[in-house]
């Protein structure tokens, strides 16, 4: 592969994108609080499912005081349904730091954001340059593509050489002033958002078009190269609606997916147990079933096969809760959340 000039897209690729960015709500007011909120959400979840959690978030919890002292219940109802929930908790651990370590303020350079948890190259990247205005690249799929196909790179995007190569590679060829920082990493998310997407790439309009060599020989598919997809595990899992008189049974998982998080009491299948021996095991053997249905949830690595199985009873050893307490302040996955559906129909 012959060398790639990657000084020639800042000045084409910074007038593009002031003509044409989207309006976000993380583009106003590029604070270091805000900025970084909007990454850690953007991280595995996109534009358009962010925008919404992403105006509430910052309605709730306007500074990274507010973050630091918020209870953990109600800033996993404000997470509820985006997934990924560490991000969520490694967001209040790194808020609690820059409160008592940095005084609120947080570090602006990238050794010292990256010291934060849940912080790593890429949100590092990403806030030192959006919000301190720094030459720094921040390399995440959307720059992967945009600068593989550039240059039609071979090497898989898994490997973390590639990254640290993008990462110097572009961070040498940063505009000289904040605002071109600020702009030019956008500039690379927007690109690969709306014109250098994964399927049907939008040539025509690109404005890199006339330096791209995946364009040139008409090999945009063949990049990026992506690692090889492993096969999901699957699970089946028997999850129960115990209705008692008091409401509806949730507890803490204690391991497994979702650690920590609450859940309509739930169990994975090994062997043949039927929801009876399991409902048994729980010490209940005075129970009504009304209804079973199934649904699957989708997870990074495992894929849930669930039978949803809701019961009535009298008593039951976990604590219940009303309908409309559960669905108004107490957090649940998505997994468990469309369980609800069994109480509807
Ligand atoms: N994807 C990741 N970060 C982004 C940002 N700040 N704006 C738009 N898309 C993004």
């Amino acid at each position: 592969m012959t060398k790639f000039d990657f000084q020639q897209i800042p000045a084409p690729l910074l007038s593009w994108y002031r003509a044409e960015k989207r309006d976000l709500p993380w583009r106003k007011d590029s604070t270091p609080y805000r900025v970084w909120v909007s990454e850690i959400m953007l991280q595995q979840t996109r534009v358009e499912a962010v925008k919404e959690y992403y105006v509430r978030f910052m309605q709730a919890l306007p500074t990274v005081e507010d973050l630091a002292k918020c209870e953990e219940e109600k800033l996993l109802k404000l997470w509820e349904g985006l997934g990924y929930y560490s991000r969520a908790r490694n967001l209040q651990r790194a808020a609690k730091l820059v409160v008592a370590v940095y005084g609120g303020e947080f570090p602006c350079d990238l050794e010292g954001l990256k010291s934060l948890p849940g912080i790593g190259s890429y949100t590092a990247g990403a806030i030192a340059s959006i919000a301190f205005g720094m030459p720094t690249a921040a390399v995440d799929g959307n720059v992967f593509r945009v600068a593989s196909r550039l240059e039609e790179n071979p090497t898989v995007i898994s490997d973390p050489k590639y990254r640290k190569y993008l990462e110097t590679t572009l961070s040498a060829v940063y505009p000289d002033t904040p605002k071109g920082c600020s702009d030019f990493t956008q500039s690379l998310f927007e690109l690969g958002a709306l014109i250098c997407k994964p399927q049907n790439p939008d040539c025509a309009r690109c404005p890199l078009n006339t330096l791209c060599r995946a364009n040139k020989h008409g090999t945009q598919s063949s990049y990026p190269v992506l690692p090889e997809k492993k096969a999901k595990r699957a699970e089946k899992v028997y999850v129960f609606l115990i209705q008692t008189p008091e409401g509806y049974c949730i507890r803490r998982r204690e391991t497994g997916v979702l650690r920590g998080m609450n859940e309509f009491p739930s169990h994975v299948v090994y062997g043949d147990e039927t929801p009876e021996n399991i409902l048994n095991e729980w010490g209940m053997y005075a129970f009504t079933e009304i209804k079973r249905e199934k649904y699957t949830h989708i997870f990074t690595h495992i894929r849930w096969d669930m039978t949803c199985v809701w019961v009535q009873t009298d008593s039951a050893p976990f604590d219940a809760y009303a309908l409309d307490e559960i669905e108004e302040s107490v957090s649940l996955p998505t997994a468990f959340k469309q369980c609800l559906k069994t109480l509807q129909n």
